[in-house]
C-alpha cells in the first residue's frame, strides 16, 4: 500500500509498530524505498520516546485525512478507541484484520438464498456457508480470505435480513443491511434475495 501511494504521489505516513527490529517483516525493503523518510518505526522493546502516540500521531480528524488500519484484533481495538475518542468519524477509518474473530455457530439454522436474475432457490444448511453452497451450484462468488476481513465477496441483497458476522463493513454499512459477505455472513430469516 505505502509502495503504491508513493508511486502516485499521494501524502501519507506510516507508523509500523512491532516487537523488536529483528522481529520486522520488510525493514530492509522499507528503508531503501522512495518513501523511507515517511515511515515511523515504533518497537515494543524499544526506548520510551519512539513508541507509539496515538493522540499526537492522530490528532484531531480533518475531512481530507484516512486512516488505515491493519494488525491484529486487539491492535486494531485499541486503534480505533483512541481514534474514536478524539473524533475522529467511522467514515475516516478503515480497517484490515490479520484474522477473524472465533464466532459460536452452535445455533446456526437452514435458510434458503435466492438468486434474483434466475428465480432459483437455493438451501444453506448449517455447516456450510452461503458461498459454499453457491459456488457448489456453479454460481461464481469471488473469495479470497474466507473470514470476513478482506470485503473480496461482498453481495448485494435485494430482500431479507443478514446475519453480518464479518469484519469487514462498518457499522453504518452493516445497519443498511443491503449487502453482505457470503463466506461468513449468514440470514436472520429464513430467505435473502441475492443480487446475482
Ligand atoms: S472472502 Fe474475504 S470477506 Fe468474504
Amino acid at each position: 500500500m505505502a509502495e503504491r501511494l508513493a508511486q502516485i504521489g499521494a501524502t501519507f505516513t506510516m507508523h509500523y509498530c512491532t516487537r523488536s527490529s529483528q522481529r520486522t517483516a520488510f525493514r530492509e525493503r522499507i528503508a531503501q524505498s522512495q518513501f523511507a523518510d515517511r515511515v515511523d518505526f515504533h518497537f515494543d522493546d524499544g526506548p520510551a520516546d519512539q513508541k507509539l502516540d496515538l493522540s499526537n500521531v492522530l490528532g484531531a480528524p480533518t475531512s481530507d485525512v484516512n486512516v488505515y488500519i491493519c494488525g491484529p484484533t486487539g491492535f486494531i481495538e485499541h486503534v480505533l478507541k483512541s481514534a474514536k475518542a478524539l473524533g475522529w468519524p467511522d467514515s475516516q477509518l478503515h480497517l484490515e484484520y490479520f484474522g477473524a474473530k472465533p464466532i459460536d455457530t452452535s445455533h446456526d439454522e437452514d435458510f434458503e438464498v435466492k438468486v434474483a436474475s434466475t428465480g432459483r432457490c437455493y438451501k444453506v444448511p448449517a455447516d456450510k456457508s452461503v458461498a459454499a453452497v453457491l459456488i457448489e451450484n456453479g454460481i461464481d462468488i469471488p473469495l479470497s480470505c474466507e473470514q470476513g476481513v478482506c470485503g473480496t465477496c461482498i453481495t448485494r441483497i435485494l430482500d431479507g435480513q443478514p446475519d453480518h458476522r464479518d469484519m469487514y463493513f462498518t457499522s453504518d454499512e452493516k445497519a443498511k443491511n443491503d449487502q453482505f459477505t457470503p463466506c461468513c455472513s449468514r440470514s436472520k430469516g429464513k430467505l435473502l434475495v441475492l443480487d446475482i
